[in-house]
């Protein structure tokens, strides 16, 4: 019985074996057999890639219809695709070797991603002379569904975008085309399918399990990446398969772009972007006199603080302002003395200017499309840099790498600080607005750094000149009758099968909130202490606060007395002109209705941080800036900063030009110089009586730290000329 048992098994054992001899015995095709045809009447972005996926294997390709009308439709108004039997057709009668192999596939929409050797191989694994793409939907007449010969398992239809077999076959299937070049190509290869003699005849199958072709319409969810030392793939979790050739078919566009962001190694985790050097524009090396013209879009849409900090940027943008020209649409009334006093001073530097102010009364769409009009008209517009006013773009080399960069359409990636927002979407929804992308996070985190086409970009891009006038041409591009404008351009440029990329390369900068912004004041950006606390501080405090710690930089001129830069000279001159602005100084007697009790024992001539609503945001300065501070040079005194007395003082020789000996009606006083010894006054200074120590020349921008009762009674010394200021707060009484 044993022996038997054995035998059985060994016999078994021996035909599986001689199966797979002779699987391995057939012949594999020899790479040089094969030859891709494929159809594209224009470079579109698509076929550049799918071109350079192509030369990632070695694949021999050959395009067919290169400078022709495109005639067969488009994937917006299908059927269509005629044109490209008539195509294959004509080219398959100059191929004589009938054992050639011929993969015919579409370019626009398709990437390689793997070898030639590999999809030898699975083609005679088909065993079949022609293998046809396989599809999830029937297309495009539904009614034929019956006579689809019925699978098992895995895909039923025919999907005409990809197919390889015999050349001598293929003649065949192709032999009684004689339709028009808007005709259908997929019915046609459909009724041959479905033509039970013809299937057998010619020797068609379908890859219906996507061991070979990967169609992406309605098979989204079948498909993900699959990162393999070094390689990225398409893995078909369906099936379990890696296809050869994914095809981005129907309304997928824009997730092959996304797949095609990492297929085949565009991007892997081993070596991060191996395409972002490739195909650049250098212009280290060019003569200033020879950079490209550009054309810089400013929008100023709404009230938006900092403003005059963003033409500071623009300004140091590092570009000859001979080779830029300004379009600056404004919006906002408010921001017309901004626009006007940048352009009194530097506008002159550019090679020209062109402002549309507040009267036009634009809508967004019109502004921008009046921008890129202005790069359209003009024969030597070489790029439309469009920027909206809330961009805080801190990288002054930003449009050289744009530029370098050289795509069509391309975003440096802002943020908000803390915040996951960005000026991109990695995809999009159904009904076309926003959908998070598998990568978005990783991108706009920088864990996964390079050059990504996108959906939608916003708020800051460069677009070639070029593509504005061919592509781009239509004058509406931002005008939707129901999206906004940014997603009305992005919409058209997804239409015309223009890429868009976004750059995560390079620190760029970020986007300010245009939210609270009041503009009742004189210095409004003073009040963005919450709104945009990054560019409150780089605009308000001292350039060498951050690093007073660290470098002992806090100066002690009298025993428990600290002094140390706070505040930008900027930051003083807006206090002082929004206090002078308001101009309700008190009348310096004892009588101030303006505080408890209605009795102030040491008056001075001032105005309250609360005359002008700034008590929170004072308050805050104190507790982000101050509070640190104090618990450094005080140790163990912990404080929250609470303080009813904040005030500008005002010493004039003619006014008040000193404060008698005092207490303070504090813990400890912060008392910050806001202008400057011998240019703005003379005299002036602080002396404390029990140690007689003065500082008498107090510097702009910096704050003295002291005790505010018993042991520092102090005297505000006298000013002699000029006019001084200083900003005073009584913390913790
Ligand atoms: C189709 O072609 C394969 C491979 O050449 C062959 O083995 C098979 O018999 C053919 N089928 C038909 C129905 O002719
Ligand atoms: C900051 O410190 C450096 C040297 O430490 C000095 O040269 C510079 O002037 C300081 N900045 C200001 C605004 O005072």
């Amino acid at each position: 019985m044993r022996t038997e048992a054995l035998t059985l098994f060994c016999w078994i054992c021996l035909s599986a074996l001689l199966i797979e001899v002779n699987c391995e015995q057939q012949e594999a095709i020899p790479e040089e057999n094969l030859l891709v045809f494929t159809v594209a009447t224009k470079e579109t972005d698509g076929f550049r890639r799918f071109m350079s996926s192509a030369k990632v294997f070695n694949y021999n390709i050959k395009v067919l219809g290169r400078g022709e009308k495109w005639r067969g439709g488009t994937y917006m108004s299908p059927p269509a695709g005629g044109q490209k039997v008539r195509l294959l057709k004509s080219a398959l009668e100059k191929v004589e070797k009938e054992d050639q192999v011929i993969l015919f596939i579409d370019s626009y929409d398709v990437i390689f991603s793997s070898g030639p050797k590999e999809l030898l191989k699975k083609f005679q694994q088909a065993k079949h002379r022609v293998v046809f793409s396989a599809e999830t939907l029937i297309w495009p007449d539904r009614h034929l569904e019956d006579k689809y010969p019925y699978f098992t398992e895995g895909k039923r239809f025919l999907g005409s975008g990809g197919f390889i077999g015999y050349a001598s076959n293929l003649k065949k299937l192709v032999a009684d085309w004689s339709g028009k070049d808007a005709d259908s190509d997929q019915l046609f290869y459909t009724k041959v399918y479905i033509n039970p003699e013809k299937r057998i005849q010619i020797n068609i199958t379908l890859d219906n399990k996507c061991r070979i072709f990967q169609n992406l319409n309605g098979a989204i969810d079948e498909v993900v990446l699959k990162f393999e030392d070094g390689r990225v793939r398409a893995r078909n979790v369906a099936f379990d398969t890696l296809p050869v050739i994914v095809h981005g078919n129907g309304p997928t566009k824009l997730h092959l772009n996304y797949l095609g962001n990492y297929i085949p190694r565009v991007w892997t985790f081993e070596t991060g972007c191996t395409v972002c050097d490739e195909d650049q524009r250098p212009l280290t090396g060019v003569k200033e006199a020879d950079y490209p013209l550009v054309l810089i879009g400013i929008f100023i849409q709404q009230p938006t603080p900092f403003v005059t900090v963003f033409f500071e940027r623009l300004l140091n943008l590092k570009y000859p302002k001979d080779r830029l020209k300004l379009f600056i649409y404004n919006h906002e009334p408010h921001h017309e003395k901004h626009v006007k006093s940048f352009l009194e001073v530097h506008g002159s530097e550019y090679r020209a200017v062109k402002v549309v102010g507040p009267e036009e009364e634009l809508d967004t769409a019109q502004s921008r499309n009046l921008g890129a009009d202005v790069c359209r008209q003009d024969v030597d517009c070489e790029y439309y840099f469009s920027v909206d006013v809330e961009v805080v773009l801190k990288n002054p080399n930003t449009l050289t790498i744009l530029i370098e960069q050289n795509k069509p359409i391309i975003a440096p990636l802002i943020g908000r600080p803390g915040k996951l927002w960005s000026n991109f979407w990695g995809a999009l929804s159904a009904d076309g607005y926003y959908a998070r992308s598998e990568d978005y996070v990783d991108i706009v985190q920088g864990r996964r750094v390079g050059v990504w086409n996108v959906p939608y970009i916003t708020s800051l891009y460069l677009i070639k000149g070029s593509v504005l006038k061919t592509e781009l041409s239509e004058k509406d591009l931002f005008n939707s009758a129901n999206l906004d404008a940014d997603m009305a351009f992005c919409h058209t440029v997804r239409n015309q099968g223009v890429f868009m990329y976004i750059t995560n390369r390079h620190q760029f900068g970020r986007i300010l909130s245009t939210e609270n912004y009041q503009t009742s004041h004189l210095h409004n950006d003073l009040w963005q202490i919450f709104e945009n606390p990054m560019d409150w501080e780089e605009r308000y405090i001292h350039e060498n606060y951050s690093r007073i710690m660290k470098d002992n930089l806090i100066e002690t001129p009298c025993p428990d007395v600290y002094w140390f830069p706070i505040m930008t000279d900027v930051g003083c001159n807006h206090l002082v002109e929004e206090m002078e602005n308001f101009g309700q100084w008190s009348g310096g007697s004892n009588s101030d209705t303006r505080i408890q009790g209605g009795y102030e024992n040491v008056p001075t001539i001032d105005i309250h941080m609360n005359q002008i609503n700034y008590e929170k945001e004072w308050h805050q300065f104190l507790l982000e800036y101050i509070a640190p501070i104090t618990e450094k040079m005080y140790p163990g005194y912990y404080t929250k900063c609470t303080s009813y007395l904040n005030f500008v003082v005002r010493y004039k020789p003619d006014e008040q030009p000193l404060l008698a000996p005092h207490h303070d009606a504090s813990t400890f006083t912060i008392n910050l110089a806001l202008n400057s010894k011998d240019t703005d006054y003379q005299g002036g200074g602080c002396r404390f009586l029990r140690y007689d120590c003065s500082i008498q020349a107090p510097r702009k921008g910096w704050a003295l730290m002291h005790p505010g009762r018993l042991t520092h009674y102090h005297e505000g010394l006298p000013t002699t000329g000029g006019t001084r200021y200083i900003a005073v707060s009584f913390v913790d009484p």
